[in-house]
């Protein structure tokens, strides 16, 4: 059974408390944060952690993010937190920033995938510290979607894929950001971006000028590249098949014409992903913004629109690659299973 919490804020306090306490007891409770909710466990209780990994048939050597409400917890859960470290938490914590430190003992090897590493983060959400403070410990949160699915941006996304096999859904309403944290490893000398997110490349930058970004990020998809183990699975997919179309927008327009016209004549049923609300002659038409901002918040959610009107191909417009656009792209990319034509 699967309980539905209802919460407008922070000061619906009892029924946080009651999600807190099945944290406490080694249970799972899907909860809301800036970018996308969690499914959250007690970070340092190896059963609760496990089950995580099994209701969302997630591979056991993909890490989980740690989520802390107090930003001194991070030593306690890391044994070597360097000064850049320290200035980039005072810049942008609360918020989607995920730190890759080196693991401190008392965490136990699961929650880590065994790596010698702990992604921590602090959510920039009431409702997410709250829980946090009252649960009395660090809770382990990887998206809260099945493995391979969009990330949940709203209770609905978590109903649809974990009902019935976690204790609480917190459903405080749709989330703000609407894609993942930045993930930066900071063991590595440069640092490295491993995923990005709501933190842009260009804001990292000021504080860390050397940051690197890992190959993966825009698709070079070498194994021995693979150092998040994240990078390597098949992510946000939606199940038709899609392509992401990137280049001048003029040229985006003919090439997605010509595909319709292809695929048309095959009798498949098109979905297209559009910044421009420029017509197309397809099936289904999702405006998904025209801001990175807008874009971002609305990317999973449409994803997972187009599998509800039963589409047999996705074609997605790709968008410029600066700001939050590299996240957006990233995603977009990773959706596809990388199938990208640039014209
Ligand atoms: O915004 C977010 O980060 C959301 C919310 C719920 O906080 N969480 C999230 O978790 O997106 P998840 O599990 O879907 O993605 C975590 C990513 C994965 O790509 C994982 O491989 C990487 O972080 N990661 C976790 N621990 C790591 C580690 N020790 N070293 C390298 N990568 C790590
Ligand atoms: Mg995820």
């Amino acid at each position: 059974m699967t309980k539905i919490l209802k919460i407008r804020n922070e000061s619906d306090f009892e029924k946080i408390r009651i999600a807190a306490s099945v944290i406490k007891k080694g249970g799972l409770v899907a909860f809301p944060t800036e970018t996308v909710y969690g499914l959250g466990a007690n970070a340092l209780d190896v059963n609760a952690v496990k089950r995580i990994f099994e209701v969302k048939k997630r591979p056991l050597d993909n890490p989980i993010i740690v989520h802390i409400a107090n930003k001194m917890e991070i030593y306690q859960l890391s044994r070597d937190v360097p000064s850049y470290a320290k200035k980039l938490i005072k810049k942008f914590w609360p918020g989607p920033l995920t730190l890759v430190l080196k693991k401190a003992e008392i965490v136990p090897k699961i929650t880590c995938a065994n790596l010698d590493t702990i992604a921590i983060r602090m959510p920039d959400n009431k409702i997410a510290l709250t829980l946090i403070k009252e649960a009395g410990v660090p809770i382990a949160a990887p998206s809260a979607n099945l493995a391979g699915k969009p990330s949940p941006t709203s209770a609905q996304h978590v109903i649809q894929d974990l009902y019935g096999k976690i204790d609480i859904i917190i459903d405080g309403g749709p989330t703000r950001i609407g894609i993942e944290s930045t993930v930066i490893n900071l063991t590595a000398s440069p640092p490295v971006l491993l995923r990005p997110g709501g933190i842009t490349f260009e804001q990292l930058r000021k504080f860390l000028p050397k940051l690197g970004i890992h190959p993966s990020i825009k698709g070079e998809f070498l194994k021995e590249h693979a150092i998040s183990p994240g990078m390597k699975y098949r992510h946000y997919a939606p199940s038709a098949e899609m392509v992401v179309i990137e280049g001048e927008h003029r040229n985006v327009r003919r090439k997605i014409n010509e595909l319709v016209q292809i695929y048309k004549k095959k009798k498949k049923r098109i979905g297209i992903i559009t910044t421009s609300e420029f017509s197309y002659d397809a099936d289904v038409i999702k405006f998904i913004g025209k801001t990175p901002a807008s874009i971002a918040k609305n990317l999973f959610r449409t994803l997972r629109e187009m599998d509800d009107e039963k589409v047999d191909l996705i074609i997605a417009e790709g968008v410029k690659e600066d700001g939050l656009g590299l996240a957006i792209m990233n995603r977009l990319r990773k959706a596809s299973s990388f199938n990208v034509i640039n014209v």
